[in-house]
């Protein structure tokens, strides 16, 4: 068998896994969820979800697939043999299916959107304009599918190119960018006339308003906007040599991730509340919301284009780690070409693709379970698939793999010198503290 690809250095792994973890999910689902979920007492919970299962679970994942060396599926087989653990790679394969078809939509939108703000179109400051102007762009039925297939094309590019190459080349450059352009725009919507308002809805919590699907909604975006739970760190992890820091990759993840959802959450709802609009708008928000904050600022125009270019970026630097998932599993389980399994996932990718774009004007009556195709497969991924996997993942490393064996693999071979403690806590936060957490609040969430 060919020499499995890899990743070159620890930078660049961290880019790679930072780069899946922030992106849309941070900077357009994060907002808007805040929004209609009631603000502060959201991003207390949604924290406290992310400080008790980030790390137990990437760990896992981490744990999982640098042992195997293995796609989803082979992971468990590798680890597992003869039982039926794999089935749970089947999971990861679906969930990162069901999450690509809806963000390559949205990813679709940002390609549209910077070619707005390259043709000069956020002239109006006038939020009714600027509404109608997203509304225009999303319902209609023939647009947003030419811009979401030139996004799904660019995705397919750099997965194409593999792992070294392609990704950890492009991720490496694009993130740090990507930081500073975000905390600009920060910058400038806390300083506008009336933010205050917005600071108070970011920091003073409301937990009057909290109902089960609220924690439910903080979980599900707990493990979407840390790419967990459907096998991206799994996959990665496969490509990371022996030496790596799994503690340090993946506490830099969630610190990356979690500062950027906060200065993205500084970046808008100051905005929204400044210039009144409704925090509530859904998804709109930050395609609303933005190109307003641009109209009506010095350099708008050029902040504009850096922002949705930037807001791409974020977002196709995850859509390559959601495709890596499946392609890793089709090219190594059915022993295809990278071409020939990239091809394949597409083809499934774009029909599910044009339903949830479609759902958006054209099919928005029809429904699944009452919710049309792109709320159908945002939420059944985020809220159930990826706590799902997640789960299972805890579950495998804290009670089917043997101690030892994991302690090993979590220490890089005894090479890390790790305190003995920190060991201890992180594996039987693995074993009882992250499957309890999850299994309460899914239970409880989907009754
Ligand atoms: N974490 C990504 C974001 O915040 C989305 C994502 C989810 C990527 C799951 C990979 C896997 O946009």
């Amino acid at each position: 068998m060919a020499k499995r690809d890899s990743f070159a250095s620890g930078l660049g792994v961290l880019a790679a896994m930072a780069g899946s973890a922030v992106g849309l999910g941070n900077l357009w689902r994060f907002p808007y969820l805040v929004g209609t979920n009631g603000g502060a007492a959201f991003i207390i919970i949604y924290l406290a979800f992310v400080f008790l299962l980030a790390l137990p679970i990437m760990y896992s994942e981490f744990i999982i697939g640098r042992r195997s060396q293995a796609n989803v599926f082979s992971a468990y087989k590798v680890l597992a043999p003869g039982t039926k653990w794999c089935t749970v790679g089947l999971i990861y394969v679906l969930a990162s299916l069901f999450i690509i078809s809806f963000y390559c939509v949205v990813g679709g939108w940002t390609i549209n959107y910077f070619w707005k703000a390259i043709t000069f179109q956020f002239s109006v400051a006038d939020t009714s304009v600027l509404g109608s102007m997203f509304n225009n762009t999303v319902t209609s039925s023939v647009e947003p599918l030419v811009y979401m297939l030139i996004f799904l094309g660019a995705t397919a590019l750099i997965v194409m190119a593999g792992i070294k190459d392609g990704i950890e080349r492009y991720t490496k450059i694009m993130m740090p960018v990507l930081f500073i352009i975000v905390v600009v725009v920060a910058i400038r919507s806390m300083t506008l006339p009336g933010a205050g308002a917005g600071l108070e809805f970011l920091f003073k919590p409301d937990f009057s308003k909290v109902t089960g699907n609220t924690l439910l909604n903080a979980l599900g975006q707990a493990f979407f906007s840390l790419s967990i739970g459907c096998g991206t760190i799994m996959t990665y992890g496969s490509y990371v040599n022996k030496k790596e820091n799994i503690a340090g990759l993946s506490a830099e993840t969630a610190i990356t991730d979690t500062t950027f959802a906060i200065i993205a959450g500084l970046a808008i709802m100051p905005a929204v509340f400044a210039f009144g609009i409704s925090p509530a708008e859904g998804p709109g928000l930050v395609f609303v919301t933005l190109p307003y904050i641009f109209a009506q600022l010095p350099f708008g125009a050029f902040l504009a284009i850096l922002f949705f270019f930037m807001l791409f970026i974020a977002a196709i630097t995850s859509s390559i780690s959601q495709l890596e998932v499946i392609v890793s599993y089709l090219k190594e389980e059915f022993n295809m070409s990278r071409k020939l399994a990239i091809f394949l996932s597409l083809a499934v990718i774009v029909i599910f693709g044009v339903l949830c774009s479609l759902s958006q004007g054209t099919l928005a009556d029809v429904k699944i379970f009452g919710l049309n195709f792109f709320d159908f497969f945002d939420q059944t991924s985020a809220n159930i698939f990826l706590p799902l996997g997640g789960f299972f993942a805890v579950i495998f490393v804290g009670w089917k793999m043997k101690k030892p064996d994991v302690v090993d693999e979590f220490t890089s071979g005894g090479t890390r010198k790790l305190n003995k403690f920190f060991v201890n806590f992180s594996y039987y936060s693995i074993k009882y503290l992250a499957p309890i957490v999850v299994a309460v609040v899914l239970i409880s969430g989907l009754i």
